[in-house]
This record gives structure tokens, sequence and C-alpha cells, in this order.
């Protein structure tokens, strides 16, 4: 399963498997760490949904707790505890994902949706002219890191080190350094709002019931962040994707919000954004068929893309004939995703402002050129590579650069700031942007 080289055709690889082990596969997520991939629909769901047997709890990953896990290990930061709502089952748990929920859902639809048009002009603005982007990695990749520092309530400053810490995570370049920075950009925030509470997901956090500590309000907006980033941006880039390559190709008719909702809902079908995670861990021994057996402890990766596809390809009349949502790509149980219908807003606002922008907009390779990586815990694409007729920028983003505060407090490392005769003027997202793109 583990494979470094793109390939072309991911369910490949997942449809042999199956073939060889069946519904359950046995699994190396990475060199010396074990555990199994659910491939089948129904055990999946069933296995999600079943509390007593099964658990989201990292402490009871058996190799790990046992020390045969180095902590160098690839997938650890991915699967070690931490106290966030994935990682904790029962009052823990509600307790964690009421507060997301009631701090992230009191976001309106139509703020969600304005601030996603404008941080997608604006991302549009830094290549429009040039005719040809990677639209994963220049557009879809950097659009929900933007989106959710803004609805978060940082600053210019502090949301720039952030993005640029989380850019270097996702790229490992000194990935202990980028995780250090990005905690230390949400906590400034999290003290910030502590003194200045405002209309955002972290000042909501800091002041909810569940009394969570400051740790605990970090531990879930860099869940959030992390739970939101690479879903969404594989879900804009499949989006896409198959706006430009369906064979009755008019991306003019995804204008409406009902052809475009029906494109999402069939690619949350066939090309899920999450692959395989995140992990559940059995309490007890369970039969995986064949003669084999899951031990107590073992982690079993959730593999949404590869249930939803199998499921829809042996129940292709049936799923074709409804608008049907009953893939599994936002999960199953009680930690099924609770930011459905944001995601789907940010998303479908994203690629509104693609097409609307790139009107001429098609893909520059042929679709069967397009590749994906195969890690332990996921596929993702390379990239979008697309081209079109060059555009020019929106001159509107000076003035509608609306969403970044201006810093109020120096960084300890920076020399104090003069006193100003009021609040500077806000930065703009386009120089927003310019700057994290020069790495200036
Ligand atoms: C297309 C985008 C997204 C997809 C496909 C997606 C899918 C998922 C899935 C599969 C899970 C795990 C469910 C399980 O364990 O059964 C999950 C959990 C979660 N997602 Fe999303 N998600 C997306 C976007 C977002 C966004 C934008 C947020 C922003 C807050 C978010 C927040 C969360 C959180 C906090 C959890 C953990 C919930 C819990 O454990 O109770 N997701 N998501």
């Amino acid at each position: 399963m583990y494979q470094e080289e793109p390939h072309p055709d991911p369910y490949a690889v997942y449809a042999q498997m199956r073939e060889e082990y069946g519904p359950v596969v046995p699994v190396e997520l990475e060199p010396g760490v074990r555990g199994w991939l659910v491939t089948d629909y129904n055990t999946l769901i069933s296995w999600c949904r079943d509390t007593t047997g099964f658990t989201h709890d990292p402490r009871l990953w058996k190799d790990y707790a046992e020390g045969r896990i180095d902590d160098s290990a690839a997938v650890v930061p991915m699967m070690a505890p931490r106290p966030n709502a994935l990682f904790t089952d029962g009052a823990e748990h509600q307790r964690y994902r009421r507060a997301i929920s009631d701090s992230f859902g009191a976001v309106s639809e139509q703020h969600l949706a304005s601030v996603t048009r404008e941080v997608a002009d604006s991302l549009v603005d830094t290549f429009c002219e040039r005719g040809e982007s990677d639209l994963l990695n220049e557009f879809a990749r950097l659009l929900p890191l933007l989106v959710m520092s803004v609805v978060f309530g940082m600053d210019e400053e502090r949301a720039l080190r952030f993005a640029r810490a989380s850019r270097d995570l996702w790229t490992g370049v000194d990935a202990e350094r980028a995780n250090a920075e990005a905690e230390r950009a949400l906590s400034e925030t999290v003290s910030d709002k502590h003194r200045a509470p405002g209309d955002d997901v972290t000042s909501r956090l800091v002041q909810h019931r569940a009394a969570l500590t400051d740790e605990e309000v970090i531990m879930q907006m860099l869940l959030m962040v992390t739970a939101a980033n690479e879903p969404t941006a594989n879900l804009v880039n499949s989006t896409l994707r198959a706006a430009l390559t369906e064979p009755d190709r008019n991306p003019e008719r995804y204008r409406t919000d009902g052809e475009l909702g029906a494109l999402v809902d069939r690619v949350l079908w066939q090309d899920p954004p999450i692959t395989n995670y995140p992990v559940i861990y059995p309490r007890v021994d369970v039969p995986a068929g064949g003669g084999r057996t899951i031990e107590a402890g073992s982690p079993i990766l959730l593999g949404f893309a590869a249930a939803n596809r199998f499921f829809a390809e042996e129940n292709a009349d049936h799923i074709a004939e409804s608008a049907n949502r009953a893939h599994v790509a936002w999960g199953a149980g009680p930690h099924r995703c609770p930011a459905r219908d944001q995601a789907v807003t940010i998303t479908t606002a994203a690629v509104r402002t693609v097409l609307h922008r790139l009107p001429s907009l098609r893909l520059a390779v042929p679709p069967e050129e397009l590749r994906w990586n195969l890690t332990g815990l996921s596929w993702v694409p390379v990239s979008l590579p697309t081209v079109f007729e060059p555009q020019a920028p929106l001159s509107h983003a000076t003035v509608e650069g609306t969403h970044w505060s201006p810093s109020e407090s120096p960084r300890e490392t920076s020399a104090p700031k003069r006193p100003t005769s009021g609040r500077s003027p806000l930065s703009s997202l386009s120089s927003f942007l310019g700057k994290l793109l020069r790495g200036s």
C-alpha cells in the first residue's frame, strides 16, 4: 500500500487488495507501522457506530503505547493522542465537539460564502494574467487555510505567520519549528481574544460554556484547521476536475446552485476528499475474515474512498437514479464531520468564482495524465494543471481587504511600534497574498 511514486489510478491498487484479502485488508502504514484498512461500506458504518466495540482514542493504540512506534514515524503527528474532538470519546468528545459546532456553526452561510469569494478572487488575481495555473497548489490548497484564518479572527501578522508555518508543515520544511510557530500564532490569537473578544470563532471558543482551557482551545483550533484544509482543498480540486472532464462538458451550467450542488454530491460519492483516515481501534479482538484476527488496540484506517467507490459501483443503477447522499465521505457515527454544510459552502463559492473568472478554463493535460501520491493514510492529487485565456486581475482588492485587522501588539522579538494617531489602514488580501507568496 505504501508507494512513493505518483500513481495514475489509486482505486486500481485498492481493488487489487480487496480481491486478495477481502473487505478488511492488513496494511503497513509506513515501514514498521502495521494496521488494517476497512474498505467495505456496511462494515465501516457499523464499526463507526459501535462505540462499545471501537474507539477513536489513540491512547488505545497498543504498538504506540508499548513503545514499538518511533516518535519520528511520519504517521505519528496524525495519530498520536491529543486532547481534541477527533481523538476522544464519550463525555470528553461531546464537550469538545459541542464547543467546535457552536463556535464554527455560528458563522453564517452568507458570511462564509462572501469571505470565500473574496479569498478566491484574490488568489485568482495572483495567476490570472498568466493564462495557466496549477489550480491545486496555487488555489485549492491555500484557500481553506486563509478562510479559516479570517473566521478565527486572526490579525494579519499572525495570519501570515500561521499560513507560512502551515505551508512549511505540509511541505515538510523544518516541521518541528513550523509546528511550534503555528501553535504560537494560535496561542497569541487566543490571548488577544481574552482581552478583546470579537465576532469570531476563537472568541466563541474562549467564551464557550464548556470552559475549555487555553490549551484545549488551541487543540480544537488546530483540529479545525487540519480537518478543514486538505479535505476542502481536495473537494475543490476534484469538483473542478469533474467540471472540466465530464463528457458533456459545459462549466457554464455550474454557475447555478442546483447543478453545482449535484456535481459536489457526485464527487463526494466517486472521489471523496478523505481517503483512509481517521483511525479507530477495537477494544477487543475482532475477526477480519479469512481466518485473520484484528487484535485489540490495532489501528484500523477508515477507507472512506474505497468504501464509497466500491459500494457505488456495486449499486450503480440505484445510485444514478436518485440524488443520494448516503455516501460516507463525511464519516459515520458520533464523529461524523460537524462542518458538512460549511465545507460545501466554501467549495461551491470557490469553484463558482474560478469558473466565473476564467470562463475558458480547461485542463492542460489529458485527464489520464493526472497523478496521485499514495501514502499510508491517504492518496492525494499531485497537481491540477489548467490553461485559460489570460484575464486582468480585479482592481477592487485594495478596498475590499477588510478581513484582517492590524496587529495590536508588537511581537516579542520585534522593535516596539511607534504610537500612531489611530488604527492603521487595513491591509488588503492581495497585499497579504503578495507577502505570503514572496515569503517576505
Ligand atoms: C470537504 C471537506 C470536508 C470533508 C470531506 C470532511 C470529512 C470529515 C470526516 C470524514 C471526518 C471524520 C469522521 C469520522 O471519524 O467518522 C471529519 C471530522 C471532522 N471534521 Fe470534517 N470534513 C471536511 C471539512 C471540514 C471543515 C471545513 C471543518 C471545519 C471546522 C471540519 C471539521 C471537522 C472536525 C472538527 C472533525 C472531528 C469531529 C469529531 O471527531 O467529532 N471538517 N470530517
